[in-house]
């Protein structure tokens, strides 16, 4: 796992304004921006897993992000029907808070109509924030994944949520995976420090253990 001070040095130094960087991440903090999302504010969910701009950039993509979700289980959401407002988050890359670029369901394995499945029993889901502003250009999608209760709880985060959430993704992620005749090669490494550790400032008052996953996702 990685010190703070390591992730700083190896993702979080380097800024040239405007040109895209080839490094994984930007750490936000260093631009004024939040590894939490504005979920209700002044409350927020952890962005808990990191796909790495050094990933294949057609998996930067919306269309790439799209294809790889659908090979580890995740689809669009039912029918286009969005529970819920968009949640923002500020990723310290000059942009400022913006909205989630797409938010998308765990699909039970029928990318059709699985994620009405999930919207009815419940499941996990994650939201994507870009960093692509002028000031940290890194194209690395910023995850905010947590596992729901179903409908009749409103959609609230199940215990332990953020957590278990991230490491059910990512168990799905790792390894070799494919869909629509795209093979993807996903390495996982863990981070601590960017993220606190505890329920200070996390939505819904559930604890976090402060680890983010970085993916590296390559096409084969
Ligand atoms: C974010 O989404 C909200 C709700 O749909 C909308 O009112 C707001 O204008 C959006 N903000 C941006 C910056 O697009
Ligand atoms: C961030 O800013 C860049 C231009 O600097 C723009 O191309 C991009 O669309 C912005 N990202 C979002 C999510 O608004
Ligand atoms: C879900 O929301 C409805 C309407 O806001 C409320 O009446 C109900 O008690 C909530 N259910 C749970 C389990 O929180
Ligand atoms: C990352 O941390 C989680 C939680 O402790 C653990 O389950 C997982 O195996 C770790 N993954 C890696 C790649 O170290």
């Amino acid at each position: 796992m990685f010190s703070n001070l390591l992730a700083g040095l190896l993702f979080g130094t380097l800024s040239v304004r405007g040109a895209a960087l080839s490094v994984a991440f930007v750490n936000p903090a260093l631009g004024g921006g939040s590894m939490l999302d504005l979920a209700a504010p002044p409350l927020g969910e952890p962005l808990n897993v990191i796909i790495s701009g050094l990933s294949s950039p057609a998996v930067l993509t919306d269309a790439g992000v799209l294809n790889f979700a659908q090979a580890i289980g995740f689809s669009t959401e039912c029918l286009g029907i969005h529970i819920g407002a968009p949640q923002s988050a500020n990723l310290g890359d000059g942009n400022g808070s913006v909205n989630q670029t797409v938010e998308l369901r765990q699909d039970f394995g029928n990318s059709a109509l699985g994620t009405c499945l999930e919207s009815l029993i419940g499941g996990n889901h994650f939201r994507v924030f870009r960093q692509n502003g002028p000031s940290a250009n890194t194209g690395a999608l910023f995850l905010a994944v947590s596992k729901e209760e179903d409908a009749e709880e409103n959609h609230t985060i199940v215990p332990d949520g953020y957590d278990v959430g991230r490491n059910e993704f990512v168990a799905s992620a790792v390894g070799t995976t494919s869909n629509n005749g795209v093979t993807y090669s996903t390495v996982a490494q863990n981070i601590s420090g960017l993220l606190p550790v505890g329920t200070a400032g996390i939505n819904h008052d559930i604890a976090i253990d402060g680890i983010v996953t970085l993916l590296t996702v390559t096409i084969q």
